[in-house]
């Protein structure tokens, strides 16, 4: 048998003890602790690209004035469950800097994270029709999303998006909406986790399909700003993160500050939900609030039932984060543009080594460096490769749980895999390539 960087017999010992039958249908949480767990053993270290999370340090300006909000004594006092007056005008005025669209701020809502917006809009705008089912997802995607509908007894379909790019999307999408099975459409632009970015002209069939059928998009920009083939940073100056809001008013856009503003462990969020839809009455949601206006409903129905409201210091702490953006003091983007440039060496450390890139296209173009990137080798599942991986130090996700069609895809995130790894990365690699080549 071939050697393999990290002793095989502790390997197979763990994936025993943490009783996994198939490391490649294990959840991202699950393959963490594994990891974990053979790195204690063996006491060698992963190149960990399971985890989606973010590997810079927090927003400074965001942590002063959040030690500030709580000297003042914020700590003590519920804040009001639509979020405080000034977080919500940089919102609206961040919405209309860096992507050009015009929002009323009582529309512009703080949530615990940009999953508990999710949580709050599917639980409510679900709800609007009670002859429909649930959401249409653009697969591939974020798995906690399927998560949070079937934790709410709401169904979902899906699709692979990959291959219905360009003018193809729109017979496929109508297939699916025409049926009037659905009240909301979600996906994530940039994508996670295939990276691919959606064109105006693919918005704009989207757009289109979802004020004919009624349907309303939920439009994740957890990755916001990071299509670094664009440069989205300049306030009031084009290009803007592009967005389906353009061409529909049936929109929600969830915006995260994990990622953008490396601060996940706040755990605040915006949500942004469009005039029309925050003021339309569905009188269907009686059966849930005691109300019919959806904006009412979402806000003092859903939100207020799940947290009653979003972090007080946390608001104050996002407010000054987007008052430095919108006032020009702060390149956001320059910080995070980091992840796309260790994107674009491992990839190449992975091509040069006998593996593929997956999702490699952006429709015409060559799909762009990000926060992640998926691979294969050749005559492996992504299961089958996930696991082989673990014995060279190799820690990622399979494509499988993200709805993708690709089963011999594997995920990698960029974030946590220092440069001062790389030269490991490239050496395990290596050691994988001289064992597998055919
Ligand atoms: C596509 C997508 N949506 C939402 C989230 C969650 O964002 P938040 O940390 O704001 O809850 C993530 C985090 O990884 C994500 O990748």
């Amino acid at each position: 048998m071939s050697s393999t960087p990290l002793n095989s017999e502790i390997v197979k010992q763990k994936i025993q003890e943490n009783k996994i039958k198939n490391v490649g249908n294990a959840s991202i949480r699950e393959v963490k602790k594994l990891i974990d767990d053979i790195e204690k053993a063996t006491g060698e270290k992963f190149v960990r690209m399971e985890m989606g999370v973010p590997g810079l340090p927090p927003t400074q300006i965001g942590i002063e004035a959040q030690k500030k909000a709580l000297d003042k004594g914020v700590a003590a006092i519920y804040p009001d469950i639509f979020g405080i007056q000034p977080l919500k005008e940089e919102i609206a005025r961040f919405v209309k800097n860096f992507i050009d669209l015009d929002v009323s701020v009582d529309g512009c809502l703080p949530t615990v994270g940009s999953m508990q917006g999710s949580f709050a809009v599917f639980m409510t705008l679900n709800r609007m029709h009670k002859e429909r089912e649930g959401t249409l997802f653009l697969d591939p995607g974020f798995p906690v999303h399927k998560q949070q509908l079937r934790v709410m007894g709401q169904t979902w379909e899906a699709f692979d998006v990959y291959n219905y790019r360009g003018e193809k999307l729109r017979a496929k999408l109508e297939s699916y909406l025409s049926t009037g099975r659905f009240c909301t459409l979600l996906y994530s632009n940039p994508n996670n986790p295939s990276w691919i970015c959606f064109t105006d002209e693919e918005l704009q069939i989207i757009g289109e399909l979802a004020t004919k059928y009624d349907v309303i998009v939920i439009e994740d920009l957890a990755y916001f700003a990071m299509d670094f083939r664009k440069d989205y940073s300049k306030p009031g100056v084009p290009p803007y993160q592009p967005t389906v809001a353009k061409y529909t008013e049936n929109f929600v856009l969830l915006i995260s500050s994990s990622k953008a503003f490396s601060y996940a462990g706040e755990r605040i969020g915006m949500l942004v939900i469009s005039d029309k839809i925050f003021h339309s009455t569905a009188p269907d949601l009686l059966r849930y609030y005691n109300t019919e206006r959806v904006g009412a409903a979402l806000i003092f129905g859903s939100i207020y039932s799940l947290s009653s409201g979003t972090s007080h210091s946390g608001q104050y702490a996002l407010a000054a984060i987007l008052k430095a953006a919108n006032d020009g003091k702060l390149n956001f983007v320059e910080v995070v543009k980091e992840y796309g440039e260790k994107a674009k060496i491992m990839k190449k450390m992975f091509t040069d080594n006998g593996f593929k890139i997956v999702y490699d296209k952006d429709i015409d173009k060559p799909i762009a460096d990000g926060f992640y990137f998926t691979f294969s080798y050749p005559g492996f599942t992504g299961a089958e490769l996930l696991g082989e991986l673990l014995y060279y130090g190799i820690s990622a996700i399979t494509l499988d749980i993200t709805g993708s069609e690709r089963t011999e895809g594997i995920r990698a995130c960029v974030s946590l895999v220092p440069r001062a790894q790389f030269p490991l990365l490239e050496q395990r690699l290596k050691a994988f390539h001289k064992n597998h080549k055919s």
